[in-house]
């Protein structure tokens, strides 16, 4: 097996020597090489030219001295100058461990997989070395929607965001893609029919220095969300949109010429439009899905308890925080609106129509024993 390790960095000097080591004695014998794809405006390549001339792997550098496409960019370029068989993405502040890098590669050729992502969602994995409740809740969150929006292509991923995965570089079209911020497996996922499986690991602490994500990352993950289309979720939204107009249209049919009171009006409506959103989102949204998962009683079963549920409990929820926070009553409607939506389409995609994995998962790492926790008591 031949191996290309790249590695994007920028600003990593301090962590060079460290991640070199690690990898020679993951690697040393296995005809590997390791591929900086260096965006630096420090002296970075000097430490990386200083580190290759006394490592036994082959080191090569790209240094790009007018960067483009971010993180992703360095990937791309990265990955179009790789001439082994396989290509293993990692992070160079030993969040992601070099040990693992065999594995992953070892767990392709197993199981005949083009991508095999190194996932920290899977059991046996760990996110914990993301720094901050926020990111982790960000980082779950984004995975969910972005799954949620893929559900077929991503149906074998636990983490579309990881940044560490092995991948045959031939098995990609690299000129379809358009890199942009930190989410390129996502983009590489999205933009290619690629067999992938999934293995555990458990993501670190950084070596040296800090993070380089930061808020406008976060903007560039909605402007290539908003590239993809939005996958599925665009279709949900304009079946949801059409639902909404034809509950008013029911309700006002009601209330107007046929003198009903409000409220059961509006229960009619709810009843009427829920139905149709079902059938409208079982023809035009989750077609493709409908033999992968549940049956048509289940999932109407699942559909119908989640939406009824939504209608219920949403006005007690807007009296509840409009009375506990004295915001403007329309403004948490909006807000209301918005997340339940969100919600909804998670659920849906997630649960009434999740696809079955096609590919199993690789092996869990030996984990280090749980510090301060005792279990046998
Ligand atoms: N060439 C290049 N250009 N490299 C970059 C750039 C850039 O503009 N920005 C960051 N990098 C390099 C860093 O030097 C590091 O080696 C790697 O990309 C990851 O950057 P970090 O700053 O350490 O990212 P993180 O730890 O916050 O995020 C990681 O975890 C996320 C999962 O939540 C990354 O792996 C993300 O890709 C991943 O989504
Ligand atoms: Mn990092």
């Amino acid at each position: 097996m031949s191996i290309t390790v790249v590695v994007p960095t920028f600003n990593e000097g301090p962590n060079i020597a460290e991640l070199v080591r690690r990898l020679e004695e993951a690697l040393v014998g296995r005809g590997a090489e390791v591929l900086f794809v260096d965006d630096s405006r420090d002296d970075t390549p000097a430490e990386i030219e200083r580190v290759a001339a006394s490592s036994a792997l082959p080191v090569r550098m790209i240094h790009r001295e007018t960067p483009t496409g971010g993180l992703s960019g360095a990937v791309v370029e990265g990955l179009g100058s790789v001439t082994t068989e396989w290509a293993v993405v990692m992070d160079g502040d030993l969040q992601h461990p070099p040990e693992l890098v065999p594995s992953l590669v070892a767990t392709g050729e197993k199981l005949g997989a083009e991508v095999v992502v190194a996932s920290r969602y899977l059991k046996g994995g760990d996110a914990n070395g993301l720094d901050g409740r926020w990111r982790r809740l960000v980082s779950t969150a984004s995975s969910l929607l972005a799954r949620s929006m893929f559900p077929k292509r991503l149906r074998n991923v636990t983490d579309p965001m990881t940044g560490f995965f092995a991948v045959r570089p031939d098995a990609l079209e690299l000129d379809a893609l358009r890199p942009r911020g930190f989410k390129i497996l996502l983009e590489i996922l999205t933009r290619n029919t690629v067999v992938v499986a999934e293995e555990p690991f458990v993501f670190g602490e950084r070596f040296a220095g800090e993070s380089k994500a930061s808020f406008v990352n976060g903007l560039r993950y909605v402007e290539q969300l908003a590239s993809l289309r939005f996958g599925r979720m665009s279709r949900f939204a304009i079946i949801g949109a059409f639902g909404a107009v034809a509950n008013l249209a029911i309700m006002w049919v009601l209330v107007h010429p046929f003198q009903l009171g409000y409220v059961w009006a509006a229960v009619v409506a709810a009843a009427v439009t829920i139905t149709t959103n079902f059938v409208l989102q079982e023809r035009f949204v989750f077609r493709d899905l409908r033999n992968e998962g549940r049956s048509l009683w289940n999932r109407a079963a699942h559909s119908f308890a989640f939406n009824g549920a939504e209608a219920a409990l949403r006005l007690p929820f807007l009296i509840w925080i409009v009375e506990a926070t004295g915001a403007p009553a329309v403004l948490v409607q909006a807000v209301t609106l918005v997340v339940a939506f969100l919600l909804r389409f998670v659920f849906h995609s997630q649960v009434v129509y999740r696809p079955r994995r096609t590919t199993p998962v690789g092996p869990v790492p030996d984990l280090p024993a749980v510090v301060g926790r005792d279990t046998t008591a």
